[in-house]
């Protein structure tokens, strides 16, 4: 038990140290034709970067966005939303290799999410060029904004794996593709991510559930199966494992309740399993709360009832709540690590339940065998106290 406590705490430790990228950062990267901006920055998805210089005097905008396209054949799309947030809206740059095998960079005014139609936008393009290296779009080009003096946009940005008769076609809907947008102040330099307050919440949502439902519900239930065959440990073991499933079941609510919000603010994309089993979840643990009011006495006739409902609830939970957990991690999609060390950590705990198993099965089996003799004893030598 020491040592499945030690690694446990070891694995949740690294869990949450893990940072979560060590990729290539904006900083690194250099421009052939010894082009400096002013500022960069590291796109919160779909690996982009976007390096810009901002002249207010003239209203000129010179960016560089570098982006890996979907596939080889496809393309890669940075665009101010000068009326929205989104893509509808959008005022978009899109570089692609057209048919003629040159990378080309097109203006298109995104109305609606049909197909694009290139067009003019709401800045003009003074120049613009594309190249690609290393798996990577490069889109350069110089934009003369309409003056108004605001120097905070929206942007969004984008990747799309084919082209067909020069118009891009669409991009996927994965959470990346959804989630690249932000805003920007080109003077200041700061950026924030419309999508990051969005993901931050994600995070935040995993991070309780996966602590609730995966690991907390798990470890209660070990505890109460295997400390209570040691007498020493009664009624330690209940205490504990109530602590624990409540606990859990807090952390659990909490979590629920954020993936219930994130689920009511997606628009158009439903994960449908794993939100159905996350409500079946929250009805489950809360008929296990209940249970602990409804329990009847140890030796009442309909405790075995109680017992078979108790424990069948319990195990539907430990199953659906870690489906749940790697659903999540689909759908998140986060560094891999994040998966690795959670399977590491519900293998550490499995492998702990077997082992336990195991154990309890040899005392339960060494006492049965002890109290067969004892009751021997007890028929031929009448209360002779042979030590356990
Ligand atoms: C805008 O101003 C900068 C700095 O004076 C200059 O380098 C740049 O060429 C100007 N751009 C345009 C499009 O006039
Ligand atoms: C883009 O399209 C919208 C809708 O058709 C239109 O209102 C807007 O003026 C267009 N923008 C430009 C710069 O042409």
């Amino acid at each position: 038990m020491a040592f499945s406590v030690h690694a446990i705490a070891l694995l949740l430790v690294t869990f949450f140290l893990i940072s979560p990228s060590n990729s290539a950062t904006c900083n690194s990267q250099t421009f052939t034709n010894k082009k400096l901006y002013t500022f960069c920055n590291d796109l919160p998805s779909l690996n982009s970067f976007l390096h810009w210089t901002y002249e207010p005097a003239n209203s000129t905008l010179s960016v560089a966005f570098i982006a890996p396209p979907a596939s080889p054949d496809g393309w890669i799309s940075w665009a101010i939303n000068p009326t929205g947030t989104g893509m509808v809206g959008a005022q978009a740059l899109i570089a692609f290799r057209n048919s003629k095998g040159a990378m080309t960079v097109k203006t298109y005014n995104i109305t609606s999410y049909g197909p694009v139609m290139e067009s003019r936008v709401w800045y003009d393009v003074k120049e613009s060029s594309a190249e690609t290296s290393g798996g990577m779009i490069r889109l350069f080009a110089t934009l003369v904004l309409p003056a108004n003096g605001k120097t905070m946009v929206n942007h969004v940005w984008q990747v799309g794996s084919s082209v067909t008769k020069g118009v891009p076609n669409k991009h996927g809907f994965q959470p990346e593709n959804l989630n690249s947008k932000g805003s920007l102040d080109l003077f200041e330099g700061k950026s924030a991510g419309i999508g990051e307050s969005r993901s931050k919440k994600k995070n935040i949502h995993g991070i309780l559930n996966a602590l609730s439902w995966g690991i907390m519900f798990p470890l209660g239930i070990i505890l109460a199966r295997y400390l209570r065959m040691f007498p020493s440990a009664d009624p330690a073991w209940f205490y504990l494992h109530v602590f624990c499933q409540v606990s859990a079941y807090v952390i659990g609510v909490a979590g629920w309740g954020t993936g219930i919000k994130l689920g009511s603010e997606s628009e158009g994309i439903q994960y449908t399993y794993h939100r159905n089993i996350g409500i079946s979840l929250f009805a489950l643990a809360t008929v296990q709360i209940f249970a602990l009011f409804l329990r009847p006495g140890k030796d009442h006739k309909y405790r075995i009832f109680w017992n078979i409902y108790h424990h069948g609830i319990g195990y539907t939970i430990l199953v659906l709540g870690i489906i749940n957990v790697f659903k999540g991690l689909d759908i998140l999609n986060p560094e891999q690590q994040w998966r690795t060390a959670y399977t590491i950590l519900i293998l550490i705990l499995g492998g702990n339940a077997l082992l336990l198993e195991v154990i309890t099965w040899i005392i339960v089996v060494r006492r049965k065998s002890i109290k067969s003799k004892r009751t021997y004893y007890d028929h031929s030598s009448h209360g002779s106290h042979e030590p356990l």
